[in-house]
């Protein structure tokens, strides 16, 4: 076959966003950007400052937060190496003298972790590389035509066998992930910025795109978006879980979200959690035969989470389990009493719910949730709790915490679903010119109105009136700036008001003037 036959059977791939991502259009964004505004304003008033951490982060930062055996955790986040390009990806027999170059360039240049333990794992892979050069050079003349058999192949198998093992043994850069969350990089900044000799409690929030590899669905995305807030420092006061809380509810009636439903629980701590565990875990033993082999499962990992089972089978059973707030210890039981007092103090109304445990492993005491309608199964757009301690376990100081991330995505569904959202916003000033002396009044025209804050829409070629008054149309202008020769020799405009068909004539001064009374009223 030809060259160019051959080329022609090949249809170029058509790309498409990576499964669980997806584009944010227009005019969505501008809901998106009302919300966010919204945030910064709300939050603003709170006294929370806004905080921008990097996307990826060490993945030991995530497996210390948020545990090791969490879904999040175990199986949903984008790990990868952050090591140096020049590195072949699996040294083998013919990449072997490149990778041995490569590294020792690498370490050179702290491109590789300069710790002991890989300057040892370096040395040991130079003398076995060594070693295997060596044997190398003994090799017969014609040994790479014939198979690799006899007495030298043994020698040099063994030789570059042992180099390749001890070339993987060297670590080539940290294990990194993108961020399934931002409340341990938030705690991360605190330490690593010292914030805690700054007044405490110190009060964040943050915005931006999270990742987690979960099976796509309604309101669940691989790459999704959270507005979250942490407080950090200070004390562990009742007043602090209930502002945080009221923060939120604040945000949501200033956007107008339906059917918001705010779920609260206290999961007790160090001192009486274990044991309600423990208790939980004896009772499921005596129910297994009955469970699915999900919640089997998590009898031995988690039992705290069979309490979030949808299972219909499992309901009955669950409804009959030990419920945690008759275990909670003196200080705790006190804590969440205080919760509730204060979140009625503020005004905010809240349902217990025993069976709420939260899916990461930093909570203590207080966790809660908020649905709210029109979002099928994946109805949680709030997440949030206490976390004291976790500031300490990543190497800070004692610190207390709470926060909540709002899911960006499924607040907007709801939005959208209950008819908040905006239409399209069309332009307010369609120009059609024709001739060259109108075109460059057009261009003024253009400048100065976009100055004054109108959206123009300024055609680049010159369009007969009657296809210039469609596109007028089509783009949903408000009005038509009519700029032909008779206007601009005259100085007079000519507006067309688009919803009626009605049209006047304006000098410049006066048009302005006009469409600014317009807007007003
Ligand atoms: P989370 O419950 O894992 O908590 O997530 C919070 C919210 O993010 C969820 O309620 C949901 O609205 C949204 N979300 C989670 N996963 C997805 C997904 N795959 N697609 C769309 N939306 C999703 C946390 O992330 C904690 N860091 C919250 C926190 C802050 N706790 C204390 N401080």
């Amino acid at each position: 076959m030809s060259e160019g036959a051959s080329k022609k059977e090949e249809k170029p791939r058509k790309f498409q966003a990576i499964r669980g991502t997806r584009d944010l259009l227009p005019p969505d964004t501008a809901l998106w950007n009302r919300v966010e505004q919204t945030a910064h304003e709300v939050f603003g008033t709170f006294g929370f400052g806004e905080i921008r951490p990097p996307i990826f982060e060490p993945t030991e930062l995530f497996a210390r937060s948020i545990g090791q055996d969490t879904d999040v955790v175990s199986k949903e986040m984008y790990t990868f190496t952050d090591g140096p390009s020049n590195l072949p990806e699996q040294p083998d027999e013919f990449n072997i003298g490149q990778f041995f170059e490569a590294v020792g360039e690498d370490l050179e240049k702290g491109e590789i972790p300069k710790t002991a333990a890989n300057e040892r794992a370096i040395q040991r892979m130079k003398a076995a590389f060594a070693e295997f050069a060596e044997e190398s050079r003994r090799l017969p003349l014609g040994f790479f035509q014939e198979q690799h058999e006899g007495d030298f192949a043994k020698a040099y198998n063994e030789k570059m066998y042992r180099a390749i093992y001890l070339a993987n043994k060297i670590s080539r850069g940290e294990v990194v992930s993108l961020r399934p969350e931002a409340t341990a990089s938030v705690c991360r900044a605190y330490i690593e910025h010292g914030m805690n000799s700054l007044p405490q409690p110190v009060k964040l929030y943050y915005m931006g795109p999270m990742f987690r590899r979960e099976r796509p669905q309604k309101g669940r995305y691989r790459q999704f978006y959270q507005i979250g807030a942490e407080v950090l420092g200070g004390s562990d006061a009742p007043a602090i879980d209930a502002e945080v809380i009221e923060m939120v509810m604040t945000f949501f009636d200033r956007l107008g979200l339906q059917g918001v439903q705010l779920d609260i629980n206290s999961i007790g701590d160090r001192n009486c959690r274990p044991k309600y565990v423990e208790l939980l875990r004896a009772e499921l033993l005596k129910v297994k035969d009955r469970l699915g082999p999900d919640s089997q499962r998590r009898i031995e990992t988690n039992p705290l989470r069979v309490l979030d089972s949808k299972l219909e089978s499992e309901q009955g059973i669950i409804a009959k389990l030990p419920r945690i707030a008759d275990h909670l210890c003196e200080e705790c039981a006190a804590h969440y009493a205080a919760v509730k007092h204060q979140l009625e103090m503020r005004g905010v109304i809240y349902r217990e719910n025993w069976r709420l445990v939260r899916g990461l492993d930093y909570y203590m005491r207080t966790t809660f949730e908020i649905t709210a309608q029109g979002l099928g199964s994946q109805n949680a757009v709030c997440g949030g709790g206490r976390y004291d301690g976790l500031v300490e376990l990543l190497g800070g100081p004692p610190t207390k915490g709470i926060g909540f991330a709002i899911g960006e995505d499924r607040l907007i569904l709801s939005l959208q679903e209950s008819g908040k959202a905006p239409t399209q916003q069309g332009r307010d000033v369609y120009i059609a010119w024709m001739g060259e002396r109108a075109h460059a009044t057009a261009i003024r025209a253009a400048k100065d109105l976009r100055k004054a804050g109108f959206s123009v829409e300024l055609p680049p070629v010159e369009q007969k009136f009657g296809k210039a008054l469609g596109q007028a149309d089509k783009l949903g202008a408000k009005y038509a700036l009519i700029l032909g020769d008779n206007e601009v020799s005259e100085g007079l405009w000519t507006l067309k008001t688009l919803a009626d068909g009605s049209q006047a004539k304006f000098t410049e001064l006066d048009l302005l003037e006009h469409l600014r009374k317009q807007e007003t009223l």
